[in-house]
């Protein structure tokens, strides 16, 4: 088994999510391990069940702190247990930018309403005032605007006759149980994921102009310029040749180019085994926080090495400008 992804838990109140978070993760397969449980109140019941199973915790008052200063307390709990990931379970503090963006792809939150509706507060009682037949929840990426990150996962709940935002809210808990666990347990594992991975990588280079996959040596590949004279631009290899590595093989400019990336990056690059001869370069996919911009960037570099003239033409004219 593949390493665990290290989670930590930030809580305000029961901690129900943070408990199904916690079971979850005490079955074999499950891909993380809840390392830290932490909080803005010492009084949330959650954090004595974390306790009792053995979890390290940590709990902070926010009450006289400024923003940055608990948000900075809170950081160093989450450094100092080795979290790479961390999983907001009804944390009802809004966390400054700042924190939110050096934790950007590896923080995820839990919401009690099928976003895009319903951000913010009191989402079950709007719910039902809209006479809406279905609440739910959402599983999202937090980012700097609230609760407005890519969703990864929602399941919807019937709003019954008669129900009050208590009962609702309640009901919905019992989706969240099964819904939380699961959408962390994808997320964390989808890095080392080459399914995920060839996907992504797909999309952008089917992205530039004429290209078109087709399998080389039985990986996929992906050329421009046509049926006939297409030129190979890029290359997804999973696991070649005895390295762990599942990579993009990219054209670089020269052999010495290459041997500076190695050698200064060799956490990014390597010198893939055949066509490092020829000046391609491995970047390693399969490692947490690739930077998918600069693989976009990649791609397109290498796709205008060899892209016929009649579509480069008019981008080397904008260069000149
Ligand atoms: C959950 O329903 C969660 O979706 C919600 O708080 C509840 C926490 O319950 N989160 C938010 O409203 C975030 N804006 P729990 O403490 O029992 O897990």
């Amino acid at each position: 088994m593949a390493e665990k992804a290290r989670i930590a838990i930030f809580i305000s109140g029961a901690g129900t999510n943070m408990a199904a978070l916690v079971y979850a993760s005490r079955i074999a397969e499950c891909p993380y391990e809840v390392v830290l449980v932490a909080s803005n109140d010492p009084a949330a019941a959650g954090l004595a069940l974390a306790q009792a199973e053995g979890i390290a915790t940590f709990a902070h008052p926010h009450k006289g702190m400024t923003r940055d200063a608990h948000d900075a307390a809170m950081e160093t709990a989450v450094l100092e247990a080795g979290a790479d990931t961390i999983v907001l379970a009804g944390y009802m503090r809004i966390l400054s930018d700042g924190f939110v963006e050096r934790w950007a792809g590896r923080m995820l939150n839990i919401h009690p309403s099928l976003l895009p509706l319903y951000k913010g507060l009191d989402t079950h009682g709007r719910a039902i005032a809209a006479g809406d037949r279905y609440a739910g929840t959402s599983v999202h990426l937090v980012t700097p605007e609230l609760d407005a990150g890519e969703v990864l996962a929602q399941v919807r709940v019937p709003i019954a006759a008669g129900d009050t935002p208590d009962s609702l809210a309640e009901r919905v808990k019992f989706a969240e149980h099964q819904l939380y666990p699961r959408a962390v347990a994808e997320y964390v594992g989808r890095w080392r994921d080459p399914a995920h991975l060839l996907a992504r990588l797909r999309a952008l280079a089917l992205a530039l102009a004429e290209t078109d996959e087709r399998e080389s040596h039985g990986s996929p590949g992906f050329r421009v310029g046509g049926e006939k004279s297409g030129k190979y631009f890029a290359y997804f290899a999973d696991q070649h040749h005895g390295t762990p590595h599942i990579a993009l093989l990219v054209r670089t400019g020269s052999m010495d180019e290459l041997l500076a990336l190695v050698e200064d990056q060799p956490e990014i690059y390597f010198k893939p085994a055949y066509y490092g001869a020829s000046g391609w370069v491995g970047i390693i996919l399969n490692r947490p926080g690739v930077d998918w911009d600069e693989v976009a960037e990649w791609l397109h570099r290498s796709w205008r090495s060899v892209a016929p003239k009649r579509l480069t033409r008019m981008m080397y004219i904008a260069d000149e400008f």
